[in-house]
């Protein structure tokens, strides 16, 4: 979700109020996405590359998320929705990271959409720590190297209860994966948006599926 900042300085306003309609984008996604019957949405919240932003600005995004949890919950519950985190979360502080595993908790039984906010996420940090979790196995004899397999190394991941997923989508114009989903995504589709993400609508996400529908996926294999 990338174009905040942008929108906000187009507008002559503070980079919060782009943030705060960003939000209501992540409203119209999820709504979208449930409408289209869509299972699984991961939306790149926060990245650990992030914490370099201006401390006001760290303050103002977490102050967000904290709103969104106390006043969208009920909205998401309601909607059946399964609110999952990955990423560092903790880093947030310690009320903030009980409040997000109570949303958890609360939403784990819901079953239209798991709805996964990446917050202080980043794919190759992810990838050291299952290293790290692969390694200790090893270490404590549960493990032995020959057994170690993609599928291994997949269910160390934070990502481990999802599918890899079939499309990413990356907004603002900017062509980059920025530290997301790097294991996951080797087989995505990539669909790179111009739109701001304060001005994404559910016609973006039709478009989104719509241009889903048009590719041939092969996995390597011949066209069919
Ligand atoms: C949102 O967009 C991404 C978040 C960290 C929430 P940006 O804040 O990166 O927007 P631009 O790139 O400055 O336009
Ligand atoms: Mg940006």
């Amino acid at each position: 979700m990338d174009g905040n900042g942008r929108w906000a300085r187009s507008r002559g306003a503070s980079v919060a109020y782009g943030h705060r309609e960003g939000v209501e984008a992540v409203q119209r996604c999820v709504r979208a996405a449930i409408k289209q019957g869509v299972q699984f949405l991961t939306l790149y919240a926060f990245s650990s590359e992030n914490w370099k932003r201006s401390e006001e600005e760290i303050g103002n995004l977490t102050a967000l998320l904290r709103f969104y949890l106390r006043h969208k919950l009920s909205e998401l519950h309601e909607q059946n929705v399964k609110l999952q985190i990955i990423g560092e979360p903790e880093r947030f502080g310690k009320t903030l990271n009980k409040e997000l595993q109570e949303a958890q908790d609360k939403t784990a039984n819901n079953k239209v959409l798991t709805l996964t906010l990446a917050l202080s996420y980043g794919g190759r940090a992810e990838l050291v720590k299952a290293t790290k979790l692969l390694i200790e196995e090893v270490v404590k004899g549960q493990l032995s190297l020959d057994d170690i397999n993609e599928q291994h190394l997949s269910n160390c991941l934070q990502t481990a209860s999802i599918p890899d997923p079939d499309i990413l989508v990356r907004t603002s114009g900017e062509h980059r994966l920025s530290n997301f989903l790097l294991w996951q995504s080797a087989y995505s589709e990539l669909l790179f948006l111009d739109v701001l993400w304060p001005d994404f609508q559910e016609n973006h996400f039709s478009e989104i599926i719509d241009h889903y529908g048009r590719r041939n996926r092969r996995f390597g294999g011949r066209p069919r």
